[in-house]
């Protein structure tokens, strides 16, 4: 399992804490940055993490900012991306096992480290079920053709 994680300046930390928990568990790290607390534009990690896993080079990705919400929205523009902000492990999981997440987002101002690697923990732990839920994914990504 290859896992992309991006983060702008607000999150150098928390990725490095999410990354070192990855690696823990045996999972490969693409770090897209950014590496240091220089100001940085969080569309450009969003859009590099979403880029890395809708080519395939990742499996799944993370993505870290203040609060989540810009470089989940960057992730999520490009096709093929369903991102999700979760302040908490049950959205996580549901966000696999309903929605097909691909792009894990939380904000390092809003939650701990902690809360970020059982979050992390519960959103790979879960698989995607399928079955009702696939009507609805690809009415979803339909939305990007129109
Ligand atoms: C950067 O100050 C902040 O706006 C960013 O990290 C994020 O919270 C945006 O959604």
């Amino acid at each position: 399992m290859k896992i992309a994680i991006g983060n702008d300046h607000a999150a150098v930390d928390m990725k490095l804490g999410v990354k070192a928990h990855l690696e823990s568990r045996g999972i490969e790290v693409i770090d897209m940055g950014t590496h240091t607390s220089d100001s940085c534009d969080y569309p450009v990690y969003g859009e590099k993490v979403g880029r890395a896993v809708a080519s395939g080079e990742a499996d799944l990705g993370i993505a870290i900012c203040g609060t989540g919400v810009g470089i989940a929205m960057a992730a999520g523009k490009v096709k093929g991306i369903r991102a999700c902000v979760c302040s908490e492990p049950c959205t996580a999981r549901l966000s696999r096992m309903h929605n097909d997440s691909n792009v894990l987002a939380f904000g390092a101002r809003i939650i701990g480290m902690e809360m970020a690697k059982m979050i992390t923990d519960a959103w790979l732990d879960a698989e995607y079920e399928g079955g009702r839920h696939q009507r609805r994914i690809d009415q979803l990504m339909e939305i990007e053709n129109r």
